[in-house]
């Protein structure tokens, strides 16, 4: 097929999904955040005390998760069963539980099936953590961002705290760290760099010259 799709992995809160929605903005693509797609998840789950040991308890609960984006100036709004929690699932009780769904082979199956059907055949910027490695191992343009993990929780705790006020930048910190951790290590496509992926560190860059970088390697395919 010919349409372009853009990979954008990484580590927690490197500034994936600034990137990913600058991009989608400027070229007119869609945008996924795949990440909001676990959170949403693991809010099904949590609310439904779904067993994470129980096999058949994880495809039934499935089966009733149905997750819908309205993506209305690429804010990604998502919607749970019709409900809009894209707010909730920012918060403490989905963070800390998104890495154990995230690594569950049937809550894989599910999501990478749909993210592949989202991009099948349109132009689409998608972030996440296996994208370029197994959503769109084919993607023409894959970005690997990292940044410093001191000034990720940073600007991480700064978008939090206004609405937390009793969050710490520990908690914050922690919670980064033990994400990248789960996330590199499960067994299941854990968070790896593809081979044709460009790293970007962006600890010291704007978002407007992460964008740019961005750009130029997209040039060939526009
Ligand atoms: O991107 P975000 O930080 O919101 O993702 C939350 C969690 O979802 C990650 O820490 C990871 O466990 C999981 N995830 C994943 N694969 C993706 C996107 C997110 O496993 N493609």
């Amino acid at each position: 097929s010919s349409n372009v799709v853009v990979a954008i992995d990484g580590y927690s809160s490197c500034g994936k999904s600034t990137l990913a929605k600058a991009l989608a903005k400027k070229l007119h693509f869609i945008y996924v955040d795949s990440g909001a797609m676990y959170r949403a998840v693991t809010l099904y789950f949590l609310r439904n005390n779904v067993d994470l040991k129980d096999e058949e308890a994880i495809l039934a609960a499935l089966k009733d998760v149905h997750l819908n984006f309205h993506s209305r100036d690429y804010n990604s709004h998502i919607l749970l069963n019709d409900e809009e929690v894209s707010d909730e699932i920012r918060l403490m009780p989905v963070s800390e539980n998104v890495s154990a769904v995230a690594a569950l082979k049937s809550v894989r199956h599910e999501m990478v099936k749909q993210q592949q059907r989202m991009g099948a055949s349109k132009n689409i910027v998608m972030d996440g953590r296996d994208i370029g490695t197994a959503v769109f191992p084919n993607a023409q343009v894959k970005v690997f961002m990292t940044a410093d993990p001191k000034v990720r929780a940073e600007r991480r705790f700064k978008e939090l705290s206004p609405a937390n006020p009793d969050l710490t930048l520990e908690d914050v910190f922690e919670n980064l760290a033990h994400r990248d951790y789960a996330d590199t290590t499960r067994a299941e496509s854990p968070l790896t760099r593809a081979a044709d992926a460009i790293i970007l560190d962006n600890t010291n860059l704007t978002p407007e010259q992460q964008l740019d970088f961005a750009l130029e390697k997209l040039k060939p395919f526009l």
